[in-house]
């Protein structure tokens, strides 16, 4: 059995994890990330890559931004399509904001190199992680590395492991409550070594439904189309995904897509999940522990960075004697911030994409709404508004 001790114990080296422990040692408050897989697991793990200012704010405060803001691509705006034409929304115009596309797995990347570069303690590959004693004074989690029991001591708990982590299931479940819309569809993504089709994002709503062209560099393109539930990824060939793309678009930017083999391929469900409070006792909740949104939106990484810039300041305040205010509002910060965001992703979602029972009326107002939402400027705002983050 080996004992230590530190001021917080995280849970998850995901961007939440990892981006938290950045945040505390610019503070000098001690941190130890204990993560279940591998770094190299972590880091494979494909996700999206729509960074807002905030969170580039963020990466800059926890002195990890440089290669981001170096080869991050700055988006002033997206473009809407439906009924084969194309609706340019320009944030920089409507809100005089940008949003900087650079993959979560490259955010992921540099914050590793930083841990590391500065002898932080991450123990990757660790089992049966238990956490206990949140609810009192002596916080402690437990796990298996190479083995041997670790028993880590803490004074606080951060639950930074993700939807399917033990830190949300910890709390008593009369203590949480929780909220759930699971959408009738997933999103089937391909990444590829090929130029993108546009410069900018295309959201499409189509009558065969959804479909996303999103990009990592000039050089690799990620898209999506929106798929049955029932589907399985061997089904879909490259081919039939390139097909299946280019019929969503418009005609001429069907034309323009540039294909190739995928690197990548998988389907991911959607669901909008908030789990209330994000705090109980010693134990705090970030990221997707606390919250889910469905992927139209692009705030999953955003949410998980705002909420461990809430709780680094909190904690930052507490051992600075100062106040223990930031820690008291942490939970009731962060929702806030989370319900707007639940809202946009869910309205953005129901705009563009095809419910399987929503029947010729439901598609006609959703065209409606597109024609009403890319004429008036009030409308156009407040998409761009959500789009780039509200203020914190
Ligand atoms: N013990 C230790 N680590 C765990 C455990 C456990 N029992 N369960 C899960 N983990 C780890 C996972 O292996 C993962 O590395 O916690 C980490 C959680 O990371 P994420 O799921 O990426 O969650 P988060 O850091 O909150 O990032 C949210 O990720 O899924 C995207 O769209 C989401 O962009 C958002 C971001
Ligand atoms: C992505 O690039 O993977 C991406 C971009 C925007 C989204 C979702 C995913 O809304």
């Amino acid at each position: 059995m080996v004992q230590r001790r530190t001021q917080v114990a995280i849970v998850g080296a995901g961007p939440a994890g990892l981006l938290l422990g950045a945040l505390l040692a610019r503070h000098d408050v001690d941190a130890v990330i204990v993560e279940q897989r591998s770094a190299e697991y972590v880091l494979g793990r494909i996700r999206a890559g729509v960074l807002e200012q905030t969170t580039v704010d963020l990466l800059r405060e926890a002195g990890v931004a440089d290669r981001c803001l170096k080869e991050g691509l700055t988006h002033d705006g997206i473009e809407l399509s439906f009924d084969g034409a194309l609706h340019r929304i320009d944030f920089r115009a409507l809100t005089g904001k940008h949003v900087t596309v650079y993959g979560q797995t490259e955010v992921t990347h540099d914050l590793m190199q930083l841990r590391a570069g500065a002898n932080l303690i991450t123990d990757y590959e660790a089992e049966d992680v238990q956490i206990e004693g949140f609810d009192g004074e002596h916080p402690m989690v437990r796990y298996v590395k190479n083995g041997v029991v670790q028993e880590l001591a803490c004074d606080f708990v951060a639950g930074c492991d993700g939807y399917h982590g033990i830190c949300r299931a910890s709390i008593p479940r009369d203590a949480v409550s929780i909220y759930e819309k699971v959408y009738p569809f997933g999103w089937l993504g391909v990444l590829a070594d090929v130029p993108p089709v546009r410069h900018e994002l295309i959201y499409a709503n189509h009558e065969r439904g959804f479909a996303l062209c999103s990009q990592r560099s000039k050089t690799r393109s990620r898209y999506y189309v929106q798929c049955s539930l029932d589907d399985q990824v061997d089904q879909w060939s490259d081919e039939a995904f390139w097909d299946e793309l280019r019929r969503r678009l418009p005609a001429e930017i069907a034309q323009a897509v540039t294909t190739g083999p995928s690197i990548e391929k998988s389907i991911a469900p959607l669901r909008s999940f908030v789990a209330e409070p994000m705090r109980f006792g010693r134990l705090f909740l970030a990221g997707d522990a606390a919250h889910i949104v469905p992927p139209t939106g692009a705030k999953g990484l955003n949410l998980a960075a705002t909420d461990v810039g809430y709780l680094a300041q909190g904690l930052a305040e507490h051992y600075l004697g100062r106040s223990r205010a930031g820690l008291d509002q942490y939970s009731a910060r962060c929702l806030s911030r989370v319900w707007k965001a639940e809202r946009f992703s869910w309205w953005f979602t129901s705009l563009m994409h095809r419910f399987p029972d929503a029947g010729a009326f439901g598609s006609r107002l959703q065209q409606a709404e597109l024609s009403y939402l890319v004429g008036s400027r009030s409308a156009s705002s407040a998409l761009a508004e959500n789009y780039v983050g509200l203020p914190i």
